[in-house]
């Protein structure tokens, strides 16, 4: 059934078959590299939710999933950046390979922080994959290893991103208008 594209919304970014195209090329990517490994896949809630799924689902390779929610604090301008772990993971990760997911990476420190806090876990081996990069507001430098898609300053959301906790739900990944929100 088609549904209408809600009003705050200006145009579609990426429709649902481009995302479930790129989607299963870069679930490709990973299964050459980690080929007779485990992998186990870390999603950072909830943004990264449908695209770890979706991923998910595409990797031939024994696949673990875990996720951990962070909660971003401090002020814009005076402490930019500041992140803290609301929900941990449940099991270790000590000896795993070990895939964080994220919906985007944008200035970059959240992804920063999960990085330095995950390595000191004693992972065999940890890598970055992002739905979305914009790395023309990249603040603190991450090394993203795996993305589907490189986008510019616009504010996006569906396909697990959101805006004001709306939108995720969307099967596809559009731009707000400049007043939506
Ligand atoms: P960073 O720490 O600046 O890289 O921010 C990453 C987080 O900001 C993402 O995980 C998203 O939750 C949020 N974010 C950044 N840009 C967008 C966007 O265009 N739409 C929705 N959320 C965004
Ligand atoms: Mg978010």
């Amino acid at each position: 059934m088609s549904k209408m594209i809600p009003p705050h919304i200006d145009r579609v970014l990426f429709t649902e078959e481009q995302i479930r195209e790129r989607v299963k090329a870069v679930a490709e990517e990973i299964t050459e590299k980690y080929r007779g490994r485990e992998l186990k896949l870390i999603g950072v809630l909830k943004g990264s939710v449908f695209f770890l799924t979706a991923l998910a689902r595409e990797i031939g390779l024994p696949v673990k999933i875990d996720f951990l929610a962070i909660s971003s604090f401090g002020n814009q301008k005076s402490a930019p950046g500041l992140v803290r772990i609301a929900k941990d993971l449940d099991d270790s990760i000590e000896g795993e390979d070990v895939l964080l997911i994220e919906d985007i990476v944008d200035t970059g420190f959240t992804t920063r922080y999960l990085l330095q806090n995950l390595a000191g876990r004693g992972p065999n081996s940890l890598s970055i994959c992002t739905l979305l990069d914009r790395t023309t507001r990249r603040i603190v430098q991450v090394p993203v290893e795996f993305r589907c898609f490189e986008i510019d300053d616009r504010f996006v959301v569906g396909f697990g991103l959101d805006d004001r906790q709306l939108y995720r739900n969307l099967e596809y990944l559009a731009v707000m208008k400049p007043d939506g929100k």
